[in-house]
């Protein structure tokens, strides 16, 4: 195997990704800052709604440079998602995670130049950045002009079912992060794979 490097993060991704990753943290802190009763709030809460709108357009802007970019070039190949093995891949990688890992396993799915995310990693990518991050964009948006939202969806208030969607998906985005930060620690050495998403090279 030796040790080669694949250049897999090109600097558009670079770029979202950073803006992505500094906003979404200050998305979660003043958002979790909001829910608190305004005395014991972590941050004044007129404060907390500023960084949240700013960190929120960021983070929307930075949503393009994904989207257009995985559309455009031939990034966007990795997040396709494979209908043989669609529950068997994914298990197979879950096995090696939970178990496999620890006991001296090889990775099921090395990566290669054809092959940049495991199985796994790739439903949680496409299931975060194609479902969770554009809902709560739209909800924001939402609840940035909340004249555009339908009053009434039969019994309940628009603005509550958009607030919800908001907050529900905050969270699985939250609880995504800390998942994706243990996941990337797992390598050569816990520092490799965040040198990578800072350089473009990647080990293998
Ligand atoms: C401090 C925050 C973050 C750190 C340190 C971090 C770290 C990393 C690292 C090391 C990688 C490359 C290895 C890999 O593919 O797993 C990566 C890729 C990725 N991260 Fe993050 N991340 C952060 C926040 C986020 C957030 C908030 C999201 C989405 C909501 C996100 C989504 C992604 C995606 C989709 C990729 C794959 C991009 C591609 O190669 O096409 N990351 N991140």
């Amino acid at each position: 195997m030796g040790s080669n490097k694949i250049y897999f993060y090109p600097i558009w991704l670079r770029i979202w990704h950073g803006f992505n990753a500094i906003g979404i943290i200050v998305l979660i802190i003043t958002g979790i800052s909001m829910q608190a009763s305004i005395e014991s709030s972590l941050i004044a809460f007129n404060t907390a709604v500023n960084l949240h709108n700013v960190a929120g357009i960021i983070v929307s802007l930075s949503y393009l440079v994904f989207f257009f970019g995985n559309l455009f070039t031939k990034n966007g190949r990795y997040y396709l998602i494979k209908i043989s093995g669609f529950l068997k891949r994914p298990v197979k990688q879950a096995y090696y995670y939970a178990w496999g890992m620890f006991h001296g396993m090889s990775a099921p799915y090395p990566l290669s130049e054809k092959r940049k995310f495991n199985p796994l990693q790739k439903y949680f990518y496409v299931i975060v950045m194609y479902m969770a991050v554009p809902l709560v964009i739209v909800s924001g948006i939402a609840l940035f002009f909340p004249e555009l939202i339908i009053e009434k969806v039969f019994a309940f208030s628009g603005i509550s079912i958009t607030a919800v969607v908001h907050s529900a998906m905050g969270f699985f985005i939250s609880i995504f992060l800390v998942i994706h930060l243990y996941v990337a620690s797992i390598g050569k050495s816990p520092a490799e794979n965040f040198k990578s998403i800072i350089s473009g090279w990647h080990h293998v």
